[in-house]
């Protein structure tokens, strides 16, 4: 190995970060086989060093103080664990502006800082990975960019947000409602005391920013697309979904292009049974891609904790070592996309279910407003009465327009037979 040793700097000794440090204990020898060099994890930067991770590490290299790796002209990678926008956009920029490649699966900081990180990459001709950024240990970010290398990138649904997955998944299997499996989910430790980011979809949201950016070659803001979350969803959704039409409902990222312009979007979706995406179940992540040359091709696998998240950490070390020296990869790219269409503008199927008053004449009315606005039922549904004299009524549309179902909804909400809110889902 006469290569000149590869050190690295570690900040953050969290769960994921641990889990790097035992990958390092794990499978160094092959690691070094792999690069042919010697590679020293070489600083650990963590608030709290005196807390027992369960792992083995060398006492002595840890360290509180962010300048021990920031500072030091020996350490060639930084890895960032720490999450959050500050101050790991700091540490990223000034690691990158003292010629130090960084390896990082922070997606809240890259979804919303993407174009400044990846000046400071130009700039200081510095490499940034983040494969374990979008979908955990899944190998997702380099086989999209350079596997699919050759095709035009057509469609991207995915399922990328383990708690979201994990909830809609108990609710169908055990038959039970959102708040039930959700307060389960955070007594067991699958959801986060405070879930909101990822029951509401950003999480979702800002993997999908990454997604797109290498699927499409273009930086669209969270601001700039519609994001929805999953809290409206009912066991009777889940239930009608899967009795009538043989769909399960999942909370999709999608990006989708067709002439050039492109739909962005998060949103609870109907999903065929028969479709793979359907069979990603638990907290599992998948992601479904089609290029116009390999057609349809699925990455299937666990989208965080410890071991899977630092082998997607641990692998892009191991990449930006093989790769020192080369041009870098991710630079400004030409893009096919000509515009980002409105969420108004997307055409589905959608799935209605409302509670309306039992009387003769509601159904007419409701059918006057969706008849009015172009919007063609394939099927209606009435169950029987729940609560006094109200009774829930499931519709599937044809093909519709967006702006008008949204118009029919304010529509129909309004009239005095409906009671509450009209839930649409769109429907895959
Ligand atoms: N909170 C995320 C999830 C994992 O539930 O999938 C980290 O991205």
């Amino acid at each position: 190995m006469a290569n000149k040793a590869i050190n690295i700097g570690l900040i953050g000794f969290g769960t994921i970060g641990s889990g790097v440090v035992e990958t390092f204990n794990l499978n160094l020898p092959l690691i070094e086989d792999k690069v042919k060099r010697k590679v020293n994890l070489k600083r650990i930067v963590d608030l709290d060093i005196e807390t027992d991770r369960g792992v083995e590490v060398n006492p002595e290299i840890l360290s509180t103080d962010i300048n021990d790796i920031l500072d030091d002209p020996e350490i060639d990678i930084v890895i960032e664990l720490i999450g959050g926008y500050q101050p790991a956009l700091s540490f990223i920029l000034k690691a990158m502006s003292q010629g130090k490649h960084v390896v990082t699966a922070n997606k809240a900081l890259l979804a919303k800082h993407w174009d400044e990180i990846m000046e400071s990459s130009q700039i200081n001709q510095v490499r940034i990975s983040f494969e374990a950024s979008v979908g955990g240990g899944i190998p997702l970010l380099r086989p999209l960019n350079e596997s699919m290398a050759a095709n035009k990138i057509e469609d991207i649904y995915g399922i990328i947000n383990g708690t979201a997955n994990y909830i809609l998944t108990k609710m169908a299997d055990d038959q039970r409602d959102f708040d039930e499996v959700l307060k389960e989910a955070q007594e067991k430790g699958y959801a986060e005391q405070d879930p909101t980011f990822d029951i509401e979809g950003h999480d979702t949201a800002q993997k999908l920013i990454i997604l797109t950016i290498i699927g499409f070659g273009v930086y669209v803001k969270q601001e700039d697309f519609h994001v929805e979350g999953i809290t409206h969803i009912t066991l009777d959704d889940i239930e009608f979904a899967r009795n009538e039409l043989g769909c399960c409902i999942k909370l999709l990222a999608i990006s989708t292009i067709s002439n050039g312009e492109l739909e962005v979007r998060v949103h609870p979706t109907l999903v065929d049974e028969k479709h793979l995406l359907s069979s990603v179940n638990d907290a599992f992540n998948g992601v479904y891609i089609i290029g116009d040359v390999v057609g349809p091709v699925m990455m299937y696998g666990q989208g965080a904790g410890m071991m899977p998240t630092a082998s997607a950490v641990v692998g892009d070390c191991i990449d930006l070592i093989e790769e020192m020296g080369k041009p870098l990869t991710y630079g400004p790219e030409k893009t096919r996309v000509t515009r980002i269409k409105d969420m108004n503008e997307v055409i589905s199927k959608y799935y209605l279910r409302l509670m309306v008053t039992d009387k003769p004449g509601v159904l007419h009315e409701i059918s006057g407003i969706l008849s009015d606005l172009d919007i063609s039922l394939e099927s209606v549904s009435q169950k029987k009465q729940v609560t006094g004299n109200d009774v829930p009524i499931f519709m599937v549309t044809h093909q519709a327009l967006e702006e008008n179902i949204q118009k029919a909804v304010q529509r129909i909400e309004k009239l005095e037979s409906v009671k509450g809110e009209v839930i649409f889902i769109r429907i895959l």
